[in-house]
């Protein structure tokens, strides 16, 4: 640390990138929940046509791909924020919002704690109940921010809307964020209708998962208007040009190719439906997911060995410290779904 740095920054926890940087090279990657489809040919015509124009900067409202968007969510472009992934939307979240601090559950998306923590916001967790759901009984919050993953990570469960309108009801104070990054999956409801109702909601999504653009960093809210003003403000003096031509392009071609992604969304969803049951023969407690992962123990064997075991035939899962006996496994495609198992089953009578 050099001596030149902010004391306030002396004591950050950066997010650890160390095992993605790790997995670039030739590993399966089923562990940062990325596509594992590439975008749509669309898409990567119109980035690559964006490519000739880089010599002026980006469109900062990003006009064309809010147009589409907007249409395709029934709601004005000027309710829309783009970022650059939904981390970035996270950040003017926190910048922005949590001066009362804010609460978010126990087990979820660790860039929470770390934004939290970034911007000196004091925050509360919320313990998820034996279903690993978020209990949404009355809790004086006091006007802290509230973020909920839904679906959830890294367990995927997924919440019905009405939890978190009972969350919103209850907490007039609070703004309640909803971070739909995996809503695709699902096949269940978005709260996206909740803006309509209440004053206090942004609902976060990404391009990363179900669009495949995790490379090109795209991410989005959906608000009222006057927050979304806010949050503009706050995008406008950080980063006015934050997306860049070629994600926005690509972003425009992904949105205009809807089909091409409901047919990978199907079939990560049934081969999750595959999946799952074959874990669950090997020994593994598996969460229902509705989401592009699984999160799964198996009763004998901790998570950190299969992690290990895993990493040495070249397969990169998630193991988180904080939840030793659990992993979280990314849905590839059917045959490195089938790698996988076979990798799995091995270790498992090695262990034996
Ligand atoms: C719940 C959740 N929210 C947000 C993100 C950030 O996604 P991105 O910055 O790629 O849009 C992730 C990434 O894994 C996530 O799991």
């Amino acid at each position: 640390m050099s001596k030149f740095l902010h004391s306030k920054y002396k004591s950050i926890t950066p997010y650890d990138t160390s095992s993605e940087i790790e997995s670039f090279n030739d590993y399966i990657r089923l562990n940062t929940n990325e596509s594992p489809f590439s975008p749509s040919p669309l898409a990567v015509k119109y980035a690559s046509e964006a490519a000739s124009g880089l010599n002026y900067y980006s469109d900062p409202e990003c006009s064309a791909l809010s147009n589409k968007l907007s249409e395709m969510l029934g709601v004005s472009p000027t309710q829309i924020v783009f970022g650059n992934g939904s981390d970035e939307i996270l950040n003017f979240l926190f910048s922005a919002f949590c001066e009362r601090g804010c609460v978010f559950p126990d087990i979820t998306y660790s860039f929470y704690k770390i934004l939290a923590d970034f911007h000196g916001v004091d925050y509360r967790t919320i313990a998820l109940n034996n279903f690993y759901l978020l209990p949404v009984d009355y809790v004086d919050l006091n006007g802290r921010t509230i973020f909920v993953a839904n679906p959830n990570a890294p367990t995927g469960i997924y919440l019905i809307p009405a939890a978190i309108e009972t969350l919103i009801i209850q907490n007039p104070q609070s703004l309640v964020v909803v971070d739909e990054a995996y809503i695709d999956f699902a096949g269940r409801e978005s709260a996206l209708k909740l803006i309509r109702r209440y004053k206090n909601v942004v609902i976060v999504r990404t391009f990363s998962k179900s669009r495949s653009l995790a490379g090109a960093r795209l991410g989005y809210c959906v608000t009222n208007e006057e927050l979304a003003q806010d949050i503009r403000n706050i995008k406008n003096t950080l980063t006015p040009y934050n997306i860049n031509a070629m994600t926005q392009a690509a972003g425009l071609g992904s949105l205009e190719d809807d089909e091409y992604y409901r047919d990978n969304i199907n079939l990560i969803c049934s081969t999750r439906q595959l999946v799952k049951p074959a874990l669950e023969q090997m020994g593994f407690e598996v969460l229902e997911s509705a989401t592009n992962f699984l999160f799964a123990r198996h009763e004998n064997i901790s998570g950190a060995r299969i992690f290990e075991a895993l990493k040495e035939r070249k397969i990169m899962i998630r193991h988180f410290m904080s939840l030793s006996a659990w992993n979280r496994i990314t849905i590839g495609t059917p045959e490195q779904m089938q790698k996988l198992l076979r990798e799995l089953g091995e270790i498992i009578n090695h262990e034996a």
